[in-house]
C-alpha cells in the first residue's frame, strides 16, 4: 500500500531496534548483556501499584479519570514546591507519556516550514517529531570537547527565522547537565531572539555529584511565557510502561494542546492516572526516587572509570539522566571480527553480534563518534559488559 509521504520520511525510533534485537537474541538463549535500555530496572513502587488497582476495583474506569483533576493540582503544586515555578491546575496538561507531550507540542506550535533548533547530540525522537509536524529541525552541534552543551552564542547564530528551541537537561543521551548559570545565559539568548522554549526535564530527579538542578523557566521571571515545560513518572518512578506524562505552560498553548487531545487520545489511562497521583503526593515516593537516584550514581561513576581504562575510549563522567556516551572513534578504520569500523553504526551491529553487548549507535543522536550506553543495569552486568567491550576493543 502508498504511504503517506508523511510517515514515510521517518525511520524508526534506532533506540527502540537495538532493544528489541537484543531482547530477540536473548529470548533465543543467547547471553547478551544490554546497555540499550532507556528504562530504569526497577519496580515502580508497591504503593503505586496499590493506588492504581484501587482506582481500577472501584471502578475508575470511563473517559475522565476521577483522579484528574487532584493529580493536574498535585503537579501545579509540586511544580511550585520543586520547581519554583507557578501554574494552576488548568495550566497543566496530562499526556500519554513526555514523548506524547513533546508531539502534542510540535503540532501545536508548528507550521509547515517553522524551524525549531536542536542542540546535538540529542534525543532521537527530536527531529522525526519536528519534521512529522511539516517543521525543520535546525542542528546545533555541541561536541565532547565542548562538555556536550552549547553556547549562548550559538543560539543566537542560528535563531534568525527559527521559532523554537528544544533543550533537555539532564540529557538523553550524554548524561550531561547544564548548571544554573549556564541555563541562566542560555535563557538571555532565547530572550534576546524570541524563541519558544520546549524544556524537557524528563530526567529531573536523577542528578549526581553536587549537580543541581533547576527549571529553565524559573531562571527569569519572563521566561514561563514563552516556556513550555515538559515532565514525566517514566524516568524518576520507574512507569515507563504506565506511559504517563505532562506539560505546563502559557494558557494559549494548553488550550490548543487541549484541543488536540481531545480528538486523539482523549485522557492517559483512567487507573493509571490514580497511581500518577498517589506517585506525587505520597511521602513514600521522593525516598524511594532518593534510593534509585543513589544507585544510579554509584554505577554512573563506575562504568564511566571503567570506560575511561580502556584505550581510545573517552567518557564524560555523567551528572545526570542513566547514560553515558563515550567517544570510541579512535577505533574507527579497524577492523574487528571481519567488519571494517568505519562509525558508530558498524561499531554497534559488531558489539551485538560479535561481542554480545547491546550498545546504541551515536549516529541517531547525531553524533557519530559515540556510542550510548545505559547504566540502568546491575552492577555485575555492567562490569561484565564493560569486559567485553575491553576485549573486543582491545
Ligand atoms: C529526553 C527524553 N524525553 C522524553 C522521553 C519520553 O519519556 P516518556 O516515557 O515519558 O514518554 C524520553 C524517553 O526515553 C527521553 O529520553
Amino acid at each position: 500500500m502508498k504511504l503517506s509521504k508523511r510517515i514515510s520520511s521517518v525511520p524508526p525510533s534506532a533506540t527502540i531496534a537495538i532493544t528489541m534485537r537484543a531482547k530477540e537474541l536473548q529470548n533465543s538463549g543467547m547471553d547478551v548483556v544490554s546497555f540499550g535500555a532507556g528504562e530504569p530496572d526497577f519496580d515502580t513502587p508497591q504503593f503505586i501499584k496499590d493506588a492504581a488497582v484501587a482506582a481500577l476495583q472501584d471502578g475508575d474506569t470511563k473517559y475522565g479519570p476521577k483522579s484528574a483533576a487532584a493529580l493536574r493540582e498535585a503537579i501545579a503544586a509540586k511544580l511550585q514546591t520543586e520547581n519554583n515555578l507557578t501554574y494552576t491546575p488548568n495550566d497543566v496538561v496530562v499526556t500519554v507519556g513526555a514523548k506524547h507531550a513533546i508531539e502534542l507540542l510540535c503540532q501545536v506550535l508548528l507550521d509547515p516550514g517553522d524551524k525549531v533548533l536542536v542542540p546535538a547530540p540529542y534525543w532521537v525522537s527530536y527531529p522525526e517529531m519536528i519534521k512529522l509536524a511539516g517543521g525543520e529541525a535546525v542542528i546545533i552541534p555541541a561536541s565532547g570537547e565542548n562538555g556536550f552543551k552549547i553556547t549562548p552564542e550559538q543560539i543566537r547564530q542560528n535563531a534568525a527565522g527559527a521559532k523554537a528551541i528544544i533543550l533537555n537537561s539532564p540529557s538523553n543521551p550524554t548524561g550531561v547537565t547544564y548548571t544554573p548559570e549556564e541555563l541562566t545565559a542560555l535563557g538571555q539568548a532565547v530572550l534576546e531572539t524570541d524563541l519558544i522554549v520546549i524544556s524537557d526535564e524528563i530526567y529531573e530527579k536523577l542528578i549526581y555529584g553536587d549537580t543541581k538542578f533547576t527549571s529553565f523557566a524559573a531562571l527569569d521571571p519572563r521566561l514561563p511565557e514563552r516556556t513550555i515545560t515538559v515532565n514525566g513518572l517514566s524516568k524518576s518512578f520507574a512507569m515507563t510502561g504506565w506511559r504517563l506524562g505532562w506539560l505546563a505552560g502559557p494558557s494559549d498553548v494548553i488550550g490548543g494542546v487541549k484541543r488536540l487531545m481531545s480528538h486523539q487520545t482523549t485522557n492517559p489511562v483512567s487507573f493509571a492516572q490514580a497511581g500518577a497521583l498517589a506517585a506525587y503526593t505520597d511521602p513514600r515516593g521522593a525516598e524511594i526516587v532518593e534510593q534509585m537516584r543513589q544507585e544510579f550514581e554509584k554505577r554512573g561513576i563506575h562504568i564511566a572509570q571503567r570506560l575511561n581504562a580502556i584505550e581510545g575510549v573517552q567518557c564524560i563522567q555523567p551528572t545526570g539522566a542513566f547514560y553515558v556516551f563515550p567517544d570510541i572513534s579512535a577505533h574507527f578504520g579497524r577492523t574487528l571480527h571481519g567488519v571494517e569500523i568505519t562509525g558508530s553504526m558498524d561499531l554497534a551491529k559488531v558489539a551485538l553480534e560479535s561481542a554480545k553487548i547491546a550498545v546504541v549507535p551515536g549516529a541517531p543522536f547525531g553524533e557519530d563518534k559515540c556510542i550510548r550506553l545505559s547504566f540502568a543495569t546491575s552492577m555485575d552486568q555492567i562490569d561484565k559488559g564493560v569486559d567485553r567491550l575491553a576485549e573486543l576493543l582491545g
